[in-house]
């Protein structure tokens, strides 16, 4: 049995990555610690898509280095970056052992035992172990499908597809990650059912363009995607309250999935849709083939149905050739949509990727100050979005203690905002309704809106009906989300408001 330290770097497919790692090796009797000093195993999964983060894991596994003073450690590089950089990582990285890349993850645990035993055997110096996998993987998309939840994890990650087909010119993750490849949807079903079963609530759909899921293995029906008729399948999961997905792309976001999110009940109120620039011009040197005229006409389509979306987004300053001009077309962009929040990136130069030989690089200097000024137009918005929410209820789904204060409770409204509140009773995962009292640009602050607190069921035997979509136009009533039984106040209904529209929304 060994100790296995795991860190994963980057986004929520590598942490998905990872729980699937983590899980393996439980199953085969070993440990996970969130203590690097005492493992045995130092697994780090990393992301290759901007120059920081591979350096980041880097200096953390030389620096980990230092624990096989004490006793044998195995090492290993997971994911993105042991896949772009493969061998070349043990010159980086002497005491490295293990360099597994992003198809081969169901392979790790043993992998991991094969090191751990050879470096239990008598010491061979002048001999190097090393195991290098970067191969492809036939059906490797189907091998992330089990998990390790926590006690009381009510959200969960469900990766869909794994790969990339798009060409953005900035980015390494079609060399990382491989060509589109989509599990079917009745194993995803599966994969649902069972987490609901083990008391998960809420699941967010992964894949690198998720609403391109499996257009090159299943057909369209009656005009809707493969990722809709995922959506409607998904959605029909008994338990099951929310459904996220993320990111899609501008491109393939059609008509048939902006309309679920008007016909699906469980299809919560947010999208993360990532932006890159607000100029034409910079656009179309990314490869990203939308317009800025043509992101707004889609988020005005969204809005349309959906006059409560949440809208996130991703960004990147400088981008090679990015003028000026070009930068206040972005910020003119942020400044239309008024997005809830957005990740800024300074661009990255990417091996073998277009970008990185374009002629006209942006100075860091640039980049830096584009980065500041932009930081601080999405700051604006999002404290001005979260202001918005004082005085209204909202709909949480209770996650658990909050990260900063665990005295308290925290969970999240239908579009991602992290609510924290002061615990009332055990009411983590369940649905509830706070009053929100305060706002930062993070977090929002309130209080239980409570019929009868002694009333409340214990939390694993609440069976909370889903939110009927006609109840959330925000003038219907609806009834008080599974807690009108548990007071004994069956079939009360009372004025419910869902999260605000819009504000200052031009
Ligand atoms: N430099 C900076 N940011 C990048 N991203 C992807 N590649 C790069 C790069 N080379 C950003 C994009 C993407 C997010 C996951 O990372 O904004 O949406």
């Amino acid at each position: 049995m060994a100790k296995v330290y795991i860190k994963t770097y980057g986004c929520q497919m590598n942490e998905r990555d990872s729980e699937q790692v983590a899980r393996m090796l439980v199953e085969r009797g070993h440990l996970i610690t969130p203590h690097e000093n005492e493992a045995d195993v130092v697994l780090l999964n990393t992301c290759s898509v901007r120059d920081l983060a591979e350096q980041k894991a880097l200096g953390k596994m030389g620096m980990l280095g230092a624990l096989s003073r004490q006793r044998p450690v195995v090492y290993g590089f997971l994911g993105c970056m042991a896949q772009s950089r493969g061998e070349s990582l043990f010159k980086e990285i002497p005491h490295l052992d293990l360099v597994v890349g992003t198809q081969k993850f169901h392979r790790v645990a043993e992998y991991v035992e094969n090191a751990l035993a050879r470096k239990a055997g008598p010491r061979m110096d002048d001999v190097r172990f090393s195991i290098v996998d970067v191969e492809e993987e036939p059906d490797s998309q189907g091998s992330i499908r089990d998990h390790l939840l926590s006690e009381r994890q009510v959200t969960a990650f469900v990766s869909i597809m794994q790969g990339c087909n798009m060409r953005c010119t900035f980015c390494i993750v079609p060399f990382t990650r491989g060509h589109e490849r989509s599990r079917p949807i009745d194993q995803i079903v599966d994969e649902v059912k069972r987490l609901v079963d083990r008391g998960i609530r809420e699941v967010t759909l992964l894949g690198q363009i998720v609403n391109l899921y499996g257009r090159h293995e299943f057909p369209k029906m009656d005009g809707r995607s493969p990722f809709v008729q995922l959506l409607e399948a998904v959605n029909a999961v008994d338990g099951l309250d929310r459904i996220r997905f993320t990111s899609p792309h501008p491109i393939g976001f059609r008509k048939d999935l902006v309309e679920a999110f008007r016909s699906l009940p469980k299809l919560v109120e947010h999208v993360h849709l990532p932006l890159q620039s607000g100029s034409d011009r910079i656009l179309r040197a990314m490869h990203r083939t939308y317009t800025a005229e043509k992101y707004l006409k889609l988020v005005d389509e969204i809005r349309a149905i959906t006059p409560e979306m949440a809208m996130t987004t991703d960004i990147i300053v400088g981008f090679p050739g990015e003028t000026d001009e070009d930068f206040q077309s972005t910020k003119a962009l942020v400044d239309r949509v008024g997005f809830d929040n957005a990740f800024v990136f300074k661009y990255s130069k990417r091996k073998d990727t277009p970008a990185a030989g374009m002629l006209d690089q942006v100075p860091d200097r640039i980049k830096e100050e584009r980065n500041q000024e932009l930081l601080a137009l999405v700051n604006d918005w999002a404290r001005r979005r979260n202001a918005g929410f004082i005085g209204r209820e909202v709909e949480i789904l209770c996650e658990g203690p909050s990260k900063t204060n665990p005295a308290r409770l925290m969970g999240r409204t239908r579009g991602n905002k992290i609510v924290v509140f002061e615990e009332a009773s055990h009411q983590i995962g369940q649905l509830l309704n706070i009053r929100i009292t305060r706002a930062s640009g993070y977090t929002l602050y309130g209080e239980p809106v409570l019929v009868n607190p002694a009333a409340l069921p214990a939390f694993d035997k609440v069976t909370v009906r889903p939110l009927a979509k006609e109840h959330v136009s925000g003038c219907g009533t609806a009834s008080c989300l599974g807690r009108d039984k548990a007071s004994g106040d069956v079939g009360e209904t009372r004025p419910y408001r869902r999260e605000p529209t819009e504000i200052g929304n031009r």
